[in-house]
């Protein structure tokens, strides 16, 4: 079955992944929730009634830890979180129809009305499973408070999640060397007797599913793996006292998994929609339930005709709890499924990894701060790769993209034409629009609505700008001011095509720049708000008279970036190797600035723990920059006895091309690990944040031990 094409008459919902109330928002956040309010608003403007839901992720042991290490209750934390997020998203232009949290009382009614379900439905069993204790104190370890060695890849990973390595749900009792975050002790696993979803029963459901449903490339396809493999039933409760409590009468001293409550929000939030605007303006139940008969089980084809739409927008690391354990979930109490799911990719900082423990981030609140308006960085993030590519930010680049793209192109578009409208005709001269930009406007609609079908929301994005360079290519070859004499209709008919353009620009960037967009149609002498005309008002004949126009964006100054570029520099070197991974590599920020030094360690070692790291003097024969990775490179290195492939974070540090014939010291009996597909097998060993390559004094053959 495949659904009908958008705008269908059904109300449609679409969901950003909720935000843990446990920290500030970053710009990685915000690339989720800018497309997310990029693509409601797409979809409301090609005429799909759309509600734009989210709300606070306030369980879950994140929160737990963080307020224990605080100090804090975890509800007074997550509420505190809650309120700065709620003030936060309406400044970034960012409008949720309605924004909950999970642990209101919707929330918790709504979680408890799934839950029952499935237990009436035979779909909750309880199972002995191994869960973690602090051997020390006796306290159970559920989730984040746990952490130890993934048993899939090897990484170090972190309670229910491998967020360092493969990314995958892990559950209770399969973490390695589990540790207590908190006290520091080892755990032990104990058994206990935990209630589990029957996912397994869902297998033919989600194969059926997944080749359902819509949206973005990975989101449709990582899933396959997992449901063609064997569907383990999954643990939804937890031992804590922050959470859901699980419904059942049986088991009150348990709560829900974090997982169970957080995605049910979705629904809870459009309930709270519908409940304030009245369900004739929109019903939630309409989007969400099944209709009665159609529950577990009777899976058939025409149901779809008689939900609504259901988009989720999500980043990567979160594609197996929507595409897997959600629909399930949802199937499971009698409701309705995604029509699809769309994740985004991860948003690095400066070439590397956003992150927050060591302070590489750029913050929400730092960004406005900086005085800059919204709609810059919703266009950056938004447009600046395919929706599934990771993006690199850097102030550089936003600097080079604002003064290019939009002060450049949209904007001095729109100036030069609404001024010359202005100063020789008081507004739009008094003639039709060509035939020529007439084909032009229409091909960028169509456009704008493919990109909506096709969950492109970069395309979506760069539909107006396009249209503006076609504006300033037509202005340049026209020359309007040279006409204006000796061919006033010509230059009239000029101008009225680049007044269209402007309008059409303003009506098909409302969507990325919500804010600029209504700036541009004021300008443009139209009345009332651009969000709600429809996409044909692209095509409507301008106001025959406005003023003139003021400057739609201002260009971003170098001084301001070079601030905000120490600004991120200095406080990522404040924070560096304090993690203590061990990654001596891909650490550096560039600076030549003093360095703070670290004080030596105090535990000490024996001789014979040192001898356990086979180290060798070897040789670089060969290094290439890794495709995809922005500071890898992978080397050769020949160290006597063979030689190893090896990947090392060198490439902004280094000149590549001259790595090979340099000695360097390689940590032979490194683990052996896999970046971006390559094999790294072994460790070059380099000094500080400049990957300052460890070498030899003189000519020790290649293989030396190093003692
Ligand atoms: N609370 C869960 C989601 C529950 S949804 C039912 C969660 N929270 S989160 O705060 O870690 O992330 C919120 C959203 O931001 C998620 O969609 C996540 O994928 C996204 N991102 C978090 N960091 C990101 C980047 N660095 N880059 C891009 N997206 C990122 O997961
Ligand atoms: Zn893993």
């Amino acid at each position: 079955m495949s659904h009908e094409q958008l705008p269908t008459d059904q109300p449609a919902v679409v969901t950003v992944g909720l935000p843990y109330a446990n920290g500030d928002l970053h710009i990685g956040h915000l690339l989720g929730y800018f497309s997310g309010d990029v693509y409601a608003r797409g979809l409301r403007r090609i005429g799909q009634q759309t509600a734009f839901v989210c709300g606070s992720d306030m369980h879950g042991t994140p929160i737990a830890v963080n307020a224990a290490e605080q100090g804090r209750e975890p509800e007074e934390l997550a509420l505190s979180y809650h309120e700065q997020f709620e003030e936060r998203f309406p400044r970034l232009n960012v409008e949720f129809d309605n924004y909950g949290h999970t642990h209101d009382e919707t929330n918790t009614e709504m979680t408890h009305e799934f839950v029952e379900t499935w237990i009436d439905e035979g779909l909750v069993h309880e199972r002995e499973i191994e869960v973690a204790f602090d051997t020390e104190t006796g306290d159970p370890l559920p989730d984040r408070f746990v952490e130890g060695t993934c048993p899939y890849c090897g990484e170090k990973a972190r309670g229910d999640e491998c967020d360092e390595g493969c990314q995958r749900h892990l559950e209770p009792g399969e973490i390695e060397d589990p540790v207590s975050v908190t006290t520091g002790n080892p755990a032990e696993y104990r058994e206990q007797p935990h209630k589990f979803f029957r996912l397994s029963e869902f297998q033919e459901y989600l194969q059926g599913f997944i080749d359902r449903v819509e949206g973005s490339e990975r989101a449709r396809n990582q899933p396959r793996e997992w449901i063609e493999g064997t569907l383990e039933d999954i643990c939804i409760t937890r031992d804590m006292d922050w959470g859901v409590e699980y419904p059942g009468e049986d088991r009150d001293d348990l709560v829900l998994y974090v997982w169970v409550d957080a995605p049910i929000e979705y629904v809870s939030s459009t309930k709270q929609y519908s409940d304030r605007v009245g369900r004739e303006a929109f019903d939630w139940e309409a989007v969400w339930k099944l209709d009665g008969e159609r529950r577990f089980g009777a899976w058939d084809d025409d149901w779809g005709e008689t939900s609504g739409e259901i988009v989720h927008v999500i980043g990567t690391d979160i594609i197996q709890h929507h595409c897997v354990y959600w629909p399930a979930m949802l199937r499971a109490a009698g409701f309705n499924e995604p029509r699809a799911v769309i994740a985004t990719g991860f948003v690095g900082i400066d070439g590397k990894s956003l992150s927050t423990s060591r302070n590489r981030a750029v913050w929400a609140k730092e960004y406005l701060d900086a005085g800059f308006h919204p709609d810059l960085l919703r266009y950056y993030l938004t447009t600046g790769s395919d929706v599934e590519s990771d993006i690199d930010f850097s102030w550089d680049r936003f600097a080079e993209r604002v003064n290019g793209e939009l002060v450049g192109t949209l904007g001095n578009f729109c100036y030069r034409s609404l001024l010359f409208a202005a100063r020789n005709y008081g507004g739009t001269p008094d003639t039709e629009t060509s035939d020529e930009i007439r084909a032009h406007i229409e091909d960028a609609v169509e456009r704008f609505e493919t990109a909506v079908r096709e969950y492109d929301i970069r395309a979506l994005g760069e539909v107006a700008i396009d249209l503006a360079a076609v504006g300033n290519e037509y202005i340049q070859r026209n020359e309007p001011w040279n006409l204006v004499d000796d061919d006033p209709d010509r230059a009239a008919q000029v101008i009225r095509d680049c007044v269209q353009l402007t309008r059409a620009c303003a009506v098909l960037m409302q969507p990325v720049m919500p804010g600029k967009a209504q700036h541009l149609w004021e300008h443009v002498g139209a009345s009332g708000d651009v969000s709600d005309v429809e996409l044909s008002a692209a095509l409507d004949a301008p106001a025959a008279e406005f003023g003139e126009p003021g400057e739609l964006f201002e260009q971003v100054d170098e001084e301001t970036i070079a601030e905000l570029n120490a600004q991120l520099r200095e406080r990522v070197a404040d924070t560096d190797d304090g993690d203590g991974d061990g990654t001596a590599d891909d650490d550096s920020d560039g600076s030549d600035e003093e360095v703070d030094l670290e004080p030596v360690t105090t535990d000490r070692i024996g001789f014979e723990e040192f001898q356990e790291l086979d180290m060798r003097v070897g040789e670089i024969r060969e290094a290439e920059p890794i495709e995809g990775a922005d500071e890898l490179v992978r080397l050769e290195v020949d160290i006597g006895v063979e030689t190893r492939q090896v990947v090392a974070g060198l490439r902004q540090l280094h000149d590549v091309a001259s790595l090979p014939g340099t000695r360097v010291v390689l940590l032979a009996n490194m683990e052996t690990a896999e970046l971006f597909g390559v094999e790294s097998n072994g460790m070059v060993l380099a000094a500080g944040d400049e990957a300052d390559l460890l070498t030899t004094q003189g000519d020790a053959p290649l293989g030396s031990t190093v003692r």
